[in-house]
């Protein structure tokens, strides 16, 4: 990733200092990133971005937080934000026939600047955890809703846990880490939330011009070939995960032989 000059030494200079200036200057992202908002602490970015998506905010307007009091999971499960971590959301607009695209560039986007900026290999358990050495470093909520009769929107919600040790760790979950812990020092939150902002660019471009991101998601998926088990509600099945379709879903192959497609449930991996 390059910076110009200026930008680079102030950088370097304020490491782990998150602002909405330091996150926008000299950004190459057209779309995501364009607008930014810093709030040391909020309750929960997702809420922020959905109450802007409703209030006429621009495609592409993120809200980045050092803290979140009430920061939400998927299922309904609480999300634990303490300082050092990147709380953020993004508003989109996307046409619903891309709302399965965005799970999969979301967490290909996360992926990718991981690897780019902590070196660290990074693969996505279905639908779209993201883990490093098989633990969980993030986890991603998608939510959408209607602006007016012509607009949805999507809140694109990412919690990356990053400068947190065990102790912080113990009070989230047992298979959970930190690029802390992962590469053994501090990672820059500046230049996550920045090669984030500039991968789920690249990617948003891309998917709405057609192209698909499904290859490059499928490839770093875990969570294919192992045993599962899947939880839907009250509904517990296992199988092997077997494949994904075109839009995502998860092909698992139950014990008795049937081939049953989970489109939202919660996948653990048997291993
Ligand atoms: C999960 O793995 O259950 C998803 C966790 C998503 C957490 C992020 S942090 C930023 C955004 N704001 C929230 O309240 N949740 C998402």
């Amino acid at each position: 990733m390059l910076f110009p000059p200026l930008c680079y030494s102030k950088i370097l200079m304020t490491e782990d200092i998150l602002s909405a200036e330091l996150i926008t200057d000299g950004l190459a992202a057209r779309l995501v990133g364009r607008r930014v908002l810093y709030y040391p602490e909020v309750t929960s970015t997702n809420e922020i971005a959905k109450t802007e998506a409703q209030a006429g905010t621009p495609e592409g307007t993120v809200i980045v937080a050092g803290r979140q009091t009430r920061g939400r999971g998927r299922l309904d499960r609480s999300w634990l934000t303490p300082e050092g971590n990147i709380a953020l959301s993004a508003v989109l607009f996307p046409d619903e026939t891309l709302l399965r695209s965005l799970i999969m560039m979301a967490s290909l986007s996360v992926a990718d600047t991981i690897e780019t900026v902590a070196g660290l290999p990074a693969q996505i358990k279905w639908p779209n955890d993201v883990l490093v050495n098989g633990k969980k470093v993030c986890g991603i909520l998608i939510e959408t809703g209607v602006r007016s009769e012509t607009v949805r929107f999507a809140a694109i919600g990412i919690g990356m846990n990053v400068n947190i040790g065990q102790e912080e760790l113990s009070g989230v979950r047992t298979d959970a880490t930190s690029l802390f812990l992962e590469t053994g020092g501090r990672v820059s939150r500046l230049r996550l939330v920045r090669e984030l902002l500039e991968d789920m660019d690249n990617l948003y471009a891309s998917i709405v011009s057609g192209g698909s991101v499904l290859e490059e998601w499928r490839d770093r998926l875990v969570t294919l070939g192992q045993e599962v088990r899947v939880t839907e509600g009250d509904a517990a099945f296992e199988g092997i995960a077997e494949s994904v379709d075109r839009d995502g879903s998860l092909m698992v192959r139950r014990h008795d032989g049937r081939l049953t497609r989970v489109v939202a449930g919660d996948v653990t991996l048997r291993v």
